[in-house]
């Protein structure tokens, strides 16, 4: 199993290109199965999640060409399996996000139950509350929703969410967008990702109100045609680069990124004694050789600060001037990297769903274990500012969500290599 090997020490410094956004590229990615024709994908991420959902897509049937620069041309005239199975959902929650799609497109669909995660127990009850309002008739059983539409087409329904949840947003979002009739839904996620999946419905043909709110209005259509669109770039992966560059007291440029995407996080950089530059698609962050100052984070949905930065910003903490409180109101199950950190020398209790964590001037490097995608990156970073030689396992998981990130961090001057 690969694993990186990081020497600390190097503050960052230099230009990272950022990518397109997993969080964005996975639902609309799904989204093609809506469609009458052909769908064109570009600035897609080549990432292992992406590659399980474009596998995923093949398995139902639709015709897939990879071109350069990971441009996905998706063909979902040829679809005619309507299950997504348990090898390939098992190691992707947001598999889940096939379920609207199908029930909408061909009144009927089958996705294995996502089982529990590192974070959390991650339920799926509002996915599947939101679609029996619409019609859709659903049981779970033998580890599998099956869900089926008697009449074959969805209706508009008034879906209030118990709980602001991303892809149960965009899960229900798509479904409304073929149902006969109006979707009203309440407490719906206004993360950017959302909106970027929105977009590219409205390009499709779809009538979508209230993007970006916390109240969506779709009038369902009854076709959906190919469309060419662009996927947003990572606020999670800028949002990291820029922590390791403030942790290790570096000065880096994000290119290829959108400022307006991650507002809260610059807001708290800043707070640490960032200095923050920012322009149409760059934003560059200088520490001037300075010690980041202590921030209180607590996490909420946007636009509040991100959850999947939590982890990252409890680095810049365990190196930080002074005291912070981390408050994680997302994820019951959060904190996998805090032990991890613990053991290369991080001051940090926990209290529940609290980390108190006490700056120390250096943390020394170690073996440590990734559990989660954003613990790994955590990791990374700390990787990057502790004395001495850390070896990070596991870092499958890193690779889930972040496209070349050794290389990456490479030539922003790091010395980290992957090792078999
Ligand atoms: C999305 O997960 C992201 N994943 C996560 O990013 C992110 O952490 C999360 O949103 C929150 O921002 C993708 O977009 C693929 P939720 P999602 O449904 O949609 C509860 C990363 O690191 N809930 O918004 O699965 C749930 O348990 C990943 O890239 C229910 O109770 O998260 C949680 O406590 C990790 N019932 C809360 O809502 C449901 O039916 C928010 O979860 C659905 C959710």
């Amino acid at each position: 199993m690969d694993k990186l090997l990081i020497t600390g020490g190097q503050a960052l410094s230099g230009n990272v290109a950022i990518s397109g956004a997993k969080n964005a590229a996975l639902p609309i990615l799904f989204s093609t199965l809506l469609a009458d024709d052909i769908v064109t994908l570009t600035n897609i991420p080549h990432l292992n999640d992406v590659t399980t959902t474009i596998a995923l897509l093949g398995r139902l049937g639709a015709d897939i060409t990879l071109g350069d620069n990971m441009t996905v041309e998706v063909d979902p005239r040829s679809v005619n399996e309507h299950v997504a199975p348990y090898e390939l959902v098992r190691t992707m929650r947001a598999s889940i996000l096939a379920l609207g799609p199908l029930v909408a497109k061909h009144g009927k669909g089958q996705v294995s139950l996502p089982g529990g995660c590192a974070i959390g127990a991650r339920p799926v009850n509002l996915h599947i509350h939101g679609l029996e309002l619409m019609g859709a008739d659903i049981v779970v059983e033998h580890g599998y929703i099956k869900a089926d539409v008697p009449g074959g087409r969805l209706k508009g329904a008034h879906i209030l969410m118990d709980t602001v949840s991303v892809t149960g947003t965009e899960n229900l979002l798509m479904a409304a967008t073929l149902a006969d009739g109006r979707t009203v839904i309440e407490n719906a996620a206004r993360e950017p990702e959302v909106v970027d999946l929105a977009n590219c419905l409205i390009a499709m043909g779809a009538k979508i109100q209230g993007v970006g709110t916390s109240k969506l209005v779709i009038d369902g259509v009854e076709r959906l045609s190919g469309v060419n669109y662009r996927v947003q770039p990572d606020r999670i992966e800028t949002g990291t680069f820029l922590v390791a560059a403030a942790v290790t007291r570096g000065s880096v440029t994000c290119t290829h990124t959108d400022p307006s995407l991650l507002e809260a996080v610059l807001v708290k950089l800043e707070e640490a004694g960032a200095v923050v530059e920012t322009g149409e698609d760059w934003i560059k962050l200088d520490m001037q050789g300075c010690r980041p100052k202590a921030v209180d984070v607590t996490t909420a949905p946007y636009p509040a600060f991100p959850t999947d930065m939590q982890a990252q910003f409890t680095v810049l903490n365990a190196v930080a001037q002074g005291a912070a409180r981390i408050k994680e109101t997302i994820f019951e199950n959060r904190f996998m990297h805090v032990p991890e950190l613990s053991r290369m020398g991080a001051d940090i209790s926990l209290d529940g769903n609290n980390a108190l964590v006490r700056g120390v001037e250096t943390l020394s490097g170690a073996e440590v274990m990734a559990t989660d995608l954003r613990a790994s990156a955590s990791l990374v970073i700390a990787g990057l500012v502790a004395g001495g030689e850390t070896l990070v396992d596991r870092i499958y998981h890193i690779d889930r969500g972040y496209e070349c990130i050794e290389d990456k961090f490479s030539m922003l001057g790091a010395n980290i290599r992957r090792v078999k």
